[in-house]
């Protein structure tokens, strides 16, 4: 082997990654404990121990995807495995090849369908929505006899991934057909690293300077904590209740996130005498034609008398062509082709910041210690994706896009109603706030 691939030697952690077993295996927690590296190293390893080896190495985006790996591998296999730059792609002598990817959008993920790789790395799992990891497991196969595909994840707590990562591989939930023996954990502590500690010896200092949340998260790698969570105050226990009859002369309302490459969200909400709205029901539904949407709210609303349905203000816009295909009528639009349908909507107000504050005071307890919103634990995905909205690290103020179908679709239907409460709405409580890291403290986040 080249001598240079040889240079390092993995640290006990690092050694326990390059050993692991499972199907899927993820190495995490801490900042700097020597993730990347691992990675890197064990796809090389399979690389050169796998005649033929289709692998796959992950992160969120191409400027991550260069500093964190283009740039060392170009370094570390010079000489040894040649560089198509235009199709990302190392070929080894053996004929493996590993190609580097990114996923920016929320739809990237699509361009890896129908292709098969022996293994796939996730870097920064944690920056992957649960949908684009699930559709990433669909890719990890291979034909190559006694090979076992298998994916490997590095991370650390938070972002929006934060959820699927925790409970797959930290609380070990598992459900529908998720086997145990198939998901490994590998602590990572900046302490294992050596090299890191003897060449920065500051950089313990600096995580140790980190705001409490960040700092829990990124050095100690608890996972308990969600750095960068928009609804800190959403709780299981306080925003779920049990399904009951609805009485009937409760006002019912829709509201709806149209989507058809994105998912399409719909939720029923219902209104008691205190104002106190309760989503009882939810459609979520992705690549499904507006005049089938419409069928299926027409069929899950059955009998009940619904006073207006808000949707997407987007809707309204022209979309002749697509909605052509559809059975619609050049130049009619989408919310046309809904009211057709016997679904007549109204545009929702998509003020953002004004919606999530609304979100935010029906969230908050009213007088008698109870949120003004409460959802039917049927609503899965609304109460999924809820918790794990992120704020923009933009618009401070803002939630930053993601699966957001569900919580939009929340948003308009409150927006819909008069403010959540008479008293002012109490500020978004916040003990710390993951993106006021000073400039120069955070350029070390970036990794
Ligand atoms: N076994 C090793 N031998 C030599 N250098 C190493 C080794 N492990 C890690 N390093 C170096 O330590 C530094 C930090 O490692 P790395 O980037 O892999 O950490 P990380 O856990 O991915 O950090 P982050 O959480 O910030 O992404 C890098 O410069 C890396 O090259
Ligand atoms: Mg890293």
């Amino acid at each position: 082997m080249h001598a240079l691939l040889l240079s390092g030697t993995p640290n006990p952690r690092q050694a326990e990654f390059f050993r692991a077993q499972a199907r899927h295996t993820a190495y995490g927690g801490a900042r700097g404990g020597g993730k990347s590296w691992a990675m890197r190293r064990k796809l090389v390893l399979l690389a050169f121990a796998t005649p033929g080896l289709n692998a796959l190495l992950l992160r969120r985006t191409l400027p991550e995807l260069r500093e964190n790996h283009v740039v060392p591998l170009l370094r570390e296999l010079h000489g040894v495995a040649d560089y198509n730059a235009a199709e990302r792609v190392f070929r080894f002598p053996n004929g493996a090849r590993l190609r580097l990817g990114y996923c920016d959008g929320a739809n990237d993920v699509y361009q890896y369908q129908g292709q098969e790789y022996d293994v796939i790395g996730m870097e920064e799992a944690t920056h992957f929505t649960e949908e684009q990891m699930r559709f990433l497991t669909t890719c990890n196969r291979t034909v190559k006899p006694n090979f076992r595909p298998r994916m490997y994840y590095t991370c650390n707590p938070g972002n929006v991934g934060h959820a699927w990562v925790k409970r797959l591989f930290i609380d070990r939930r598992f459900q529908n057909g998720e086997r145990p023996e198939d998901y490994a954990f590998i602590p990572a502590r900046v302490w294992d690293n050596k090299v890191l500690l003897a060449a920065d010896p500051d950089y313990v200092r600096q995580l140790e300077a980190l705001p409490e949340d960040l700092r829990r998260a990124h050095l100690e790698g608890d996972w308990d904590v969600h750095a960068g969570q928009y609804f800190r105050e959403f709780s299981r226990a306080k925003h779920i209740c049990e399904p009951f009859e609805l009485p009937s002369w409760w006002r019912r309302f829709r509201s709806m996130d149209w989507g058809y490459n994105d998912p399409c969200c719909v939720l029923w909400h219902a209104v008691d005498g205190d104002g106190r709205v309760y989503t009882y029901r939810e459609l979520y539904v992705r690549r499904m034609q507006a005049s089938e949407v419409a069928r299926e709210i027409r069929a899950l609303t059955g009998e009940e008398h619904i006073a207006y349905t808000v949707a997407s203000p987007d809707m309204w816009q022209r979309r002749g062509a697509v909605l052509k295909s559809e059975g619609g009528f050049e130049g009619e639009s989408i919310a046309e082709l809904f009211a057709r349908a016997g679904v007549p909507l109204t545009p929702a107000d998509n003020a953002r910041v004004a919606g999530w504050q609304r979100v935010r005071e029906y969230l908050a307890p009213a007088d008698d210690g109870k949120p003004l919103w409460q959802a039917f634990p049927d609503c899965a995905n609304l109460l999924r994706t809820l918790p794990l909205l992120m704020f923009d690290s933009h618009n401070r103020e803002d939630a930053a896009d993601g699966e957001d179908h569900a919580p939009e679709a929340l948003r308009y239907g409150l927006m819909s109603r008069p403010h959540g409460s008479k008293r002012e709405a109490a500020p978004a409580r916040r003990r710390y706030d993951p993106f006021s890291v000073p400039k120069q403290r955070a350029g070390f986040l970036e990794t």
